[in-house]
């Protein structure tokens, strides 16, 4: 596929960064979290929260942003004044969630494992946009089986985006940071890669490296002024959990001290925080969202 058919859609051909950013950006007031399947996400002692305009004119790339936590972030970051850019597998999910952005937003289907995918579509991105100052390194998959039931296609199915991707993106990203100067790269952990969890081999074993690639980047990438930093969500209510039946979720509502699932929102709350330079001293963390399900 060319990169002219990857690409979803453009910013609309208007980008002035002294203009005003999109009305529903600012001082957009929002909402903890609705109920669902996963139980009420709102609490009590959540307050609402006014956006701050931090990221004001950055542009960020967005793995895996067509849904969920990606998407959640996309939109978080627009809302403090980013121009986001989804990479997603699939065509229709990333034309959606463009739809829903706005105007800065835009998409490309991109496969985090496919190298020159990655490469191409940074390409168009830094050519028709500028340059890319924030990577979230979101796409993530599961293919959970007990140890003895895990065959060698999931285990390399999940390496694959969960580790091999993070790792090309990550490259990707960091040869054009490291020679301007500047930038942030987030990576997308779990719990499961500090505290490793029954039937995830393979991905406990990816969000376990991806700790170890983020403290190794933090190491080569901070003398060249790029920031690296992890986040590591707990239990989140997203498409991912689809799969966990409501006995297990209400297991792992009990187990969290705040008796509830992640929004989406939630985590995304924390990647802007670490993109901003309120985090400006902050490098190599890795930083738990999990209500204190890992105490
Ligand atoms: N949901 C949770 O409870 C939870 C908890 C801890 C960590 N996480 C991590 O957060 C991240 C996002 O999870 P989510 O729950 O939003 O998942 P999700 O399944 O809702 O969304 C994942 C997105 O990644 C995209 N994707 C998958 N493979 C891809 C590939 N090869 N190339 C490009 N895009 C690809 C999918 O199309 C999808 O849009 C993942 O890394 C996940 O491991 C999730």
């Amino acid at each position: 596929m060319n990169e002219a058919a990857n690409l979803v859609t453009t910013f609309g051909g208007r980008f002035d960064p002294f203009e005003s950013p999109p009305a529903s950006g600012l001082g957009k007031v929002r909402a903890p979290g609705e109920a669902s399947r996963f139980g009420s996400t709102s609490s009590p002692n959540v307050r609402r929260v006014a956006t701050i305009m931090r990221l004001q004119d950055r542009i960020a790339v967005v793995t895996g942003g067509a849904r969920g936590i990606g998407f959640a972030t996309a939109q978080r970051f627009i809302e403090e004044g980013a121009r986001v850019v989804l990479f997603d597998l699939e065509e229709k999910a990333v034309a959606a969630a463009v739809e829903k952005l706005g105007e800065l937003a835009s998409g490309h289907v991109v496969d985090v494992r496919e190298s020159e995918q990655v490469r191409r579509a940074f390409d168009t991105v830094e050519s028709s946009c500028g340059p890319v100052e924030i990577l979230v390194n979101n796409a993530g998959i599961t293919r959970d089986a007990m140890l003895h039931k895990m065959d060698d296609a999931s285990f390399d199915a999940v390496i694959g985006v969960n580790l091999r991707g993070v790792f090309v993106c990550g490259r990707e990203a960091a040869t054009r940071m490291r020679e301007r100067g500047r930038g942030v790269i987030l990576n997308t952990s779990s719990v499961v890669g500090i505290y490793g969890n029954v039937g995830q081999t393979n991905y406990a074993a990816t969000k376990a490296g991806v700790i170890a690639m983020t403290t190794t980047w933090a190491k080569e990438l901070g003398p060249r002024g790029v920031r690296v930093n992890a986040v590591a969500p707990g239990y989140t209510n997203t498409e991912m959990m689809q799969t966990v039946p409501e006995k297990v979720l209400e297991i792992l509502r009990s187990k969290t001290p705040l008796r509830r699932l992640a929004t989406p929102q939630e985590i995304a709350a924390a990647f802007a925080f670490l993109a901003s330079d309120d985090a400006s001293f902050i490098n190599g963390h890795v930083l738990s969202v999990d209500g204190g399900l890992t105490l």
